[in-house]
């Protein structure tokens, strides 16, 4: 039997389409292997949103293609960007699929095993469908209900590389809900460059919130996550669909990127500041407990220490629980990429310093907040580092290490009272 090893970077949707990809290799007969030096084929996942993670595609060609007889397949954003170019570029690249030809992975498998070259990047539109796939499950899994986005942010590549929004069947969704939960998954979050967007181009009259009552409806689920909302379609309805499906958790990513509204406009947005603030305020005073989260672009075209000074003051209002900061990298075929990119790396890294030291603070405030609370834990095993001590995630999805002497299993929701807080855990005992 031949054996598959697999390589990601990226977004969560990336790891799902791994799982998937793990998954057709292991029908058409092969393993999958941690251990690139004993595989026959290896599988780059890539992203391509910042350059970074585009430039470690390269690094990792040049480790694997010194295993011999390696074949070694691209996929993932880049290899949608860049297409029959990568096997022009790169002679010891086999094959090369998009983000929508996972499903023709195995006739690409059979081509290449029958010694051709291989590029397909052609797309789906409209409706995808993902027929259910084996994975190895854990107590928390990911579905992809929607791909693609309509958004065209200024600075973002994800519109091209991964094309127009396309929704997956409430019915094919469900079904594979079900098919997790029987294998054991508690924990269901579902995946969208704009989960907000979900059933638009569906015949079917269904949009998320909709969706979210018939996940809750499934009995073994136990709790739902989803990521990401774009902010200007954040509703009234989303709101009452968090507080009516009680097992939709308090967590809510809802990226607003930068807190100047010049910037906002630059960055085509679609909303100010004061209108975000508006809608986050209004989830806070609705749910209960509600954690939020948000993603930051620093040294975006233009920007002023103002500008940089109101995303300060913006998370100081907010108080997210966690952001995740980039410093602005220009990407080819955005709108951003014909303004000149004109702040300097080391202002850049400043304010990305700048900004997650304040963030630090903030967390480190929010955290203390749980001290002596009890809260619902969903077990998901024993701790890494010490095998007498569980670990598992509060509904705001931080990690709670605790102890207990009750007979706990993996997947059970323990109610724990926390005794301490670290950076970014919680400690407690099960009570
Ligand atoms: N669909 C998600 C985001 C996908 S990309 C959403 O709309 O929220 C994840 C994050 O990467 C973005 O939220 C943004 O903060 C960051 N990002 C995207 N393009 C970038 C670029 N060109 N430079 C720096 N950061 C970028
Ligand atoms: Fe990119 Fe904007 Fe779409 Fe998110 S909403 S994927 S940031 S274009
Ligand atoms: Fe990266 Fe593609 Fe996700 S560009 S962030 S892997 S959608």
């Amino acid at each position: 039997m031949g054996k598959v090893y697999i390589r990601t970077f990226g977004c969560q949707m990336n790891t799902y389409d791994s799982e998937r990809i793990a998954s057709i290799f292991n029908e058409m007969g092969f393993s999958y292997t941690e251990n690139p030096e004993e595989a026959d084929f290896a599988v780059i996942n890539t992203c391509s949103v910042r350059e970074k993670p585009q430039q470690k595609v390269k690094s990792e060609i040049g480790r694997l293609k010194r295993v011999n007889g390696i074949k070694i397949g691209v996929c993932g954003c880049v290899a949608q960007q860049e297409g029959e170019k990568f096997l022009d570029n790169f002679k010891d690249v086999s094959f090369v699929f998009g983000t929508d030809a996972i499903g023709r992975l195995y006739e690409i498998i059979d081509l290449v095993q029958k010694g051709q070259r291989v590029c397909d990047t052609s797309t789906n539109e409209g409706e995808i469908s993902i027929p259910s796939f084996s994975r190895e499950t854990s107590v928390s899994a990911f579905v992809t209900i929607m791909k693609g986005c309509d958004n065209f942010c200024s600075y973002c590549i994800v519109p091209y590389v991964r094309g127009r929004e396309k929704s997956r069947k409430a019915e094919e969704i469900i079904r594979e809900i079900n098919y997790l939960v029987e294998n054991g998954v508690r924990e269901i979050t579902l995946l969208g460059q704009n989960v907000n967007s979900y059933g638009k181009n569906l015949d079917e009259n269904i949009n998320f919130p909709k969706l979210l009552y018939m996940v809750n409806d499934i009995k073994e689920v136990k709790r739902i996550r989803f990521v990401t909302s774009h902010p200007k379609d954040f509703s009234d309805e989303l709101i009452e669909a968090m507080i009516e499906n009680e097992k939709v958790m308090p967590y809510l990513h809802l990226p607003l990127q930068a807190g100047s509204d010049n910037i906002l406009k630059k960055m085509n947005r679609k909303y100010s500041y004061g209108e975000y603030l508006e809608k986050v305020a209004k989830a806070k005073e609705r749910i209960p407990g509600l954690a939020l989260s948000s993603d930051f672009i620093v040294g975006f075209p233009g920007e002023t220490d103002a500008d940089f000074e109101d995303t300060l003051r913006a998370i100081e209002e907010i108080e997210y629980e966690t952001i995740f900061a980039f410093k602005y990298s220009p990407r080819p075929k955005t709108k951003a990429f014909n303004l000149e990119d004109n702040i300097p790396d080391d202002i850049k890294s400043s304010r990305l310093d700048a900004l997650l030291k304040k963030q630090e603070k903030i967390t480190r405030k929010l955290m203390k907040k749980y001290l002596g609370q009890i809260c619902e834990v969903l077990v998901e095993g024993m701790s890494k580092k010490d095998d007498s001590i569980y670990s598992g995630r509060n509904p705001q999805n931080r990690i709670v290490n605790f102890k207990s002497n009750k007979n706990i299993k993996t997947g059970d929701l323990v109610s724990v009272k926390i005794m301490e807080a670290k950076k970014n855990s919680l400690f407690g005992l099960s009570v």
